[in-house]
C-alpha cells in the first residue's frame, strides 16, 4: 500500500484546477442507465469510486469507456437488466444503492447488498426504502439484500424525515419515468444533487424545484442519452483552500463557482483569511490577525460535513479556541486521534470538539480513517514541523484527483511512496 511522505513548513502558492465532482459524477453515471444508447460524460475525475460505480453498472449491462487523460466516460445501455450488485462492490462504496432508483424505474426490479455501517457512522438507507414504497414498491431483505418490486410505480408525494443527499438523487431517479406526479419534501440542496437533476432535465425528464427543499417530478415515458458536463467538485475546491490557509500561503482555486462554496468562504473569513472571489475563482491569504471560530455541519447551503475535518486541522493551528460541532454523521471524528498524535489540542465532547489553537503542529507517522479525515491530516502535515509519514492513502484516492501532484504544483514537499507499510 501506498504512503505519502510530506515534509511540512513550506508555503503553497499559485493556482490550482479543480477537478470533476466525485458526488455528483457517481449519481448521473447511474442515471444514464435510464436511457437506452450512448451517454457521453465530460469532465469525469478518474477516481477510485468512479471505477467502482462503473464495475456496479457493468453489472447490470451497461458498456463503457473510459479516457482518463481527457476525462470521457461513454456509457452504452441496451436495455437494463436486474443483475445483482453484490456485497463487493457495495461494501467498498455505499453509493452503489444509487442503481436502485433506475433499476426500479426501467425493470421493476432491484436486488442490491445493503450497505453495511461505515467509519464515519450507520448510515442507514431506510429514507431511500421509505421513499420508493411511497411510490409503491414492496421492500424485503433477504440474506443481506434488499430486494425492490413493482410492477408499476406511481407518482405521490413524499417526505423524507432527514435531509438526505443519496435518498434524494435515488428517488429523483426513480420518479423521472414514473407514471404521475412525484413531490418529494425535505429533499437535499446540494449542488450534487442539482447536478443529476440537470442531467435528467437534459435527457428529457420533467422537474421542478431542484435546489429548493420540494421538488416535483412529472414522470415521463422515455428519456434520450445525452453529453453532459460533471460539475467541478467543490468539496475538493474546499480542501485546497484550506490547505492553502493551513500553510499561510497564496492559493487560488478555479473552474468553481464560489457560491457553491460560500459556507467554507464565510467560516474562513470569520477566522481573519484574505478571500478574494471571482466568477469561477476563489483565492485564499492570510492575515496577521487570525482568530478561532464555531462551525457547525448542516446540509447544503451549510457547512459541509466532507469540509469538517480539514477545517478541525486549519483550527489546530489558530490561537484561540474553535468550536467544530458535527450534526450529519454520528462518528465523524477519527481523524482526531491522529491529529492529536501530531500535537493537537483536540477536546471531544458528544458531537463537538473544542480545539485549541497550538503554535506549531509535529509531524508523526498517522493513517487515514476515511476520505475526508485523510485530508485533514493532509493539511495537518502541509504545516506541521518536520517529514509527517501517512499510511492507508487509498481512502483520500477515493475522492481527490492526482492529489499529489497537485499539491506539488502548488509547492508543496510530498512524495507518495509505492507498496510502504499498511
Ligand atoms: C452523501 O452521502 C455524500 N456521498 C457524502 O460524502 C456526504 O458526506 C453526505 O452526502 C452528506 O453531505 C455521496 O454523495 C456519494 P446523506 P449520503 O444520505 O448520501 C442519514 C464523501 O466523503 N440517513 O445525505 O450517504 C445519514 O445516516 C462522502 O465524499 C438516514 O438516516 O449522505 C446521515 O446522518 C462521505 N437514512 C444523514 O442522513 C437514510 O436512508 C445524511 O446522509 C439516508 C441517510
Amino acid at each position: 500500500m501506498d504512503i505519502y511522505k510530506i515534509r511540512g513548513g513550506k508555503k503553497l502558492e499559485g493556482e490550482v484546477k479543480i477537478s470533476g465532482a466525485k458526488n455528483a459524477a457517481l449519481p448521473v453515471i447511474v442515471a444514464s442507465l435510464l436511457a437506452d444508447g450512448e451517454t457521453i460524460l465530460n469532465n469525469v475525475p478518474d477516481l477510485q469510486d468512479i471505477r467502482t460505480i462503473i464495475k456496479v453498472i457493468q453489472c447490470l449491462g451497461a458498456e463503457t469507456s473510459f479516457d482518463t487523460d481527457k476525462k470521457i466516460l461513454k456509457i452504452n445501455v441496451k436495455g437494463i437488466n436486474n443483475g445483482e450488485v453484490p456485497y463487493e462492490l457495495v461494501k467498498t462504496m455505499r453509493a452503489s444503492v444509487y442503481v436502485m432508483g433506475p433499476l426500479l424505474a426501467r425493470a421493476g426490479e432491484a436486488d442490491v447488498s445493503l450497505p453495511g455501517g461505515c467509519a464515519i457512522g450507520e448510515r442507514p438507507v431506510d429514507i431511500h426504502l421509505a421513499g420508493f414504497e411511497a411510490m409503491g414498491a414492496t421492500i424485503n431483505l433477504e440474506h443481506g439484500y434488499i430486494k425492490a418490486r413493482a410492477t408499476e410505480l406511481k407518482g405521490n408525494a413524499f417526505t423524507m424525515k432527514k435531509v438526505s443527499v443519496g435518498a434524494t438523487a435515488n428517488l429523483l431517479m426513480a420518479a423521472v419515468l414514473t407514471g404521475g406526479k412525484t413531490i418529494l419534501e425535505n429533499c437535499a440542496m446540494e449542488p450534487d444533487v442539482v447536478d443529476l437533476g440537470m442531467f435528467l432535465i437534459k435527457m428529457g425528464a420533467k422537474i421542478s424545484g431542484l435546489g429548493t427543499e420540494r421538488i416535483e417530478v412529472e414522470g415521463v415515458k422515455k428519456l434520450s442519452p445525452v453529453t453532459y458536463n460533471i460539475m467541478p467538485d467543490r468539496i475538493e475546491a474546499g480542501t485546497y483552500l484550506i490547505a492553502g490557509a493551513i500553510t499561510r500561503g497564496n492559493v487560488k482555486i478555479t473552474g468553481i463557482s464560489p457560491k457553491n462554496i460560500e459556507a467554507l468562504i464565510q467560516t474562513l473569513r470569520e477566522m481573519g483569511f484574505i478571500i478574494q472571489t471571482g466568477k469561477s475563482w476563489v483565492s485564499v491569504q492570510p492575515s496577521k490577525k487570525l482568530s478561532g471560530t464555531i462551525v457547525k455541519t448542516l446540509p447544503f447551503p451549510g457547512f459541509p460535513t466532507d469540509l469538517q475535518a480539514p477545517i478541525m486541522a486549519l483550527a489546530t493551528t489558530i490561537q484561540g479556541i474553535s468550536v467544530v460541532i458535527e450534526t450529519i454523521f454520528e462518528n465523524r471524528f477519527t481523524h482526531v486521534p491522529e491529529l492529536r498524535r501530531m500535537g493537537a489540542d483536540i477536546v471531544i465532547e458528544g458531537n463537538s470538539a473544542i480545539v485549541r489553537g497550538i503554535k506549531k503542529l509535529s509531524a508523526a507517522p498517522v493513517m487515514m480513517s476515511d476520505l475526508r479525515a485523510g485530508a485533514a491530516l493532509v493539511c495537518a502535515a502541509l504545516a506541521a514541523k518536520g517529514e509527517t509519514e501517512i499510511r492507508r492513502i487509498y481512502h483520500s484516492d477515493r475522492g481527490y484527483e492526482d492529489m499529489d501532484k497537485k499539491l506539488t504544483a502548488l509547492g508543496a514537499m510530498i512524495k507518495r511512496i509505492p507498496g510502504g507499510k499498511p
